[in-house]
């Protein structure tokens, strides 16, 4: 199956932040991807803008240095790079000053699509939204992308969305998390109202329990310095998981638009119950053959940020009442696996005198060798009476839809979404707000008691403490496995 490509309207869009990190990675590389798919109209144009003092030519090379690194194949091919490139241009600015502004401003086509990349640290977005206005560039074409982290606390956020509502409507603001960007997790919906199997057995009648796993290999990295002031908590949980436990659990909206989808997103955050401080594991790796313990890593040797945690999470309200959404993340686990296992609750009655407990499990995996398995009980193929064993019904992506199927990453998805308008997979101002308004006491919660995370083995499934939080109510987890 080969994927459609919907061209987008003429656009320039600005990166602040065009030289860092996250331009280099993801932004840029998925934009040349766009390109090669052709989304990209003729006139398209991409304007970095950072402090650093260097030309349009020299912002080519190293956009074309990105490209190679992490844009795939297609890097290679002639003219392709080339005929990316010419649509790169840069200016040095100071979020904060003057300088640059006035060149910006004259780079900037009227007639256009105007998008802002806020891809700088966020102390400099309330910053950049004012310069924005002050230039004049605060019309109703132009459009603010945000990164995250969206504040660090609910009066944080509160003040960022003030700040951006000084000077932009909400239908202009577009608060990233790339979670939403995923093709996996956009299936989440697809399954879930796409079809008549499960939606009816969506609730707490049927489901026993709901897990949400997104384990990482990596550690900190370089973002140590960051990290350590986020953890687990500010950094995954309070939007990744969040917004993965939000599609699970919410209801149907009335349609597929961003204010209905994101109305009901709403309604799963202010139902969540406040956690109970024995409900959550918290954790920090220590040491393997991958590199240094997690607090080595971030430089601080008495650092009680986890880079783990585990929780137990209940959602008050008519469908979920009674079943509990598991949620664990954390970093140098076992494998790289973010998955989605929602556990059926056994037969009321067994016609065959099976004293075994045989469940139906829905597990949706969203990354790597993303699919879907639903496992089904059935006979036992032979003689000898009908016993009965559990078997998967597999279907991954990459076999159903075929190599050509859409390779689209997160970022690229996000920003032609910004391009065209639609903020279906973006959060909205209040969504980010109720996110942080739950996570606010559990982290102040920590902070009062001095909590210290429990080390757990680098490579492991992380602290042994997590497995008995399932344990207690008699359930395991699911295997952390690629
Ligand atoms: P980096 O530190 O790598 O890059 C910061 C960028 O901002 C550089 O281009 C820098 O260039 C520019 N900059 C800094 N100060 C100013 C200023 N006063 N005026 C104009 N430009 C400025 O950060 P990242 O790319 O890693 O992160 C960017 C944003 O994305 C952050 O909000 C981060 O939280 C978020 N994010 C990053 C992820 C990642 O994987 N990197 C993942 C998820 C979110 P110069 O110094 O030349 O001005
Ligand atoms: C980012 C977090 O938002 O998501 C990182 O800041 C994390 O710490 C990353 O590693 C995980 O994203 P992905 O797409 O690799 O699962």
């Amino acid at each position: 199956m080969v994927s459609r490509v919907i061209p987008v309207e003429n656009f320039d869009l600005v990166i602040f932040g065009g030289t860092g990190d996250l331009a280099r990675r993801k932004i840029l590389p998925g934009l040349f991807r766009r390109f090669c798919a052709g989304q990209m109209p003729p006139e398209a144009r991409v304007i970095g803008a950072a402090r650093a003092d260097m030309d349009s030519a020299g912002y080519r090379d190293f956009v074309a240095e990105a490209v190679r690194e992490f844009g795939g194949d297609r890097a290679c091919e002639d003219g392709t790079l080339a005929g990316f490139l010419e649509r790169m241009h840069y200016v040095p600015i100071d979020a904060r000053g003057e300088n640059g502004w006035r060149e910006l401003v004259a780079l900037i086509r009227p007639d256009v699509v105007h998008a802002f990349y806020f891809s700088v640290a966020p102390g400099l977005f309330g910053d950049l939204a004012e310069r924005l206005n002050v230039h004049g560039l605060t019309n109703d074409a132009s459009r603010i992308v945000v990164e995250k982290p969206f504040g660090r606390d609910l009066e944080k956020a509160r003040a960022l969305n003030r700040d951006l509502a000084a000077y932009f409507d909400e239908s202009q603001i577009y608060r990233i998390d790339h979670y939403l960007g995923k093709e996996t997790v956009q299936n989440l919906m697809a399954v879930r109202f796409g079809n008549m199997l499960f939606e009816p057995l969506w609730n707490s009648q049927y489901v026993d329990h709901i897990q949400i796993t997104v384990a990482e290999t990596v550690g900190v990295g370089g973002r140590g310095e960051y990290y350590d002031k986020s953890g687990a908590m500010r950094d995954m949980v309070q939007n990744h998981l969040m917004q993965l436990l939000c599609l699970i659990a919410m209801e149907p909206p009335s349609k597929f638009d961003p204010d209905a989808v994101r109305d009901e997103k709403l309604k799963v955050i202010r139902a969540l119950d406040p956690m109970d401080p024995h409900h959550i594991v918290r954790g920090q790796y220590d040491a393997g053959d991958d590199g240094p313990d997690y607090r080595t890593a971030v430089g601080d040797p008495r650092s009680r940020t986890e880079s783990y945690i585990a929780m137990k999470v209940g959602v008050s309200n008519w469908r979920w009442v009674g079943t509990p959404f598991y949620l664990r993340t954390g970093k140098r686990l076992k494998a790289r696996s973010s998955e989605i296992t929602v556990v059926f609750k056994a037969l009321n009655h067994s016609i065959f005198g099976e004293q075994e407990d045989h469940r139906n499990v829905l597990s949706i995996r969203l990354q790597p060798n993303e699919g879907i398995t639903l496992g089904v009980t059935i006979k036992e193929p032979g003689p000898g009476g009908m016993r009965l064993i559990d078997v998967p019904l597999d279907m991954s992506f990459a076999d159903a839809i075929g190599e050509n199927g859409d390779q689209t990453d997160a970022y690229e998805r996000l920003i032609m979404d910004v391009i065209r308008g639609n903020q279906t997979l973006f959060m909205r101002g209040d969504e980010v707000e109720a996110a942080w308004a739950w996570t606010d006491p559990i982290i102040q919660g920590w902070e009062a008691r001095g909590d210290v995370p429990k080390v757990y083995e680098s490579g492991s499934e992380g602290p042994v403490d997590a497995v008995q939080l399932l344990a207690r109510d008699t359930r395991v987890w699911r295997k952390v496995a690629p």
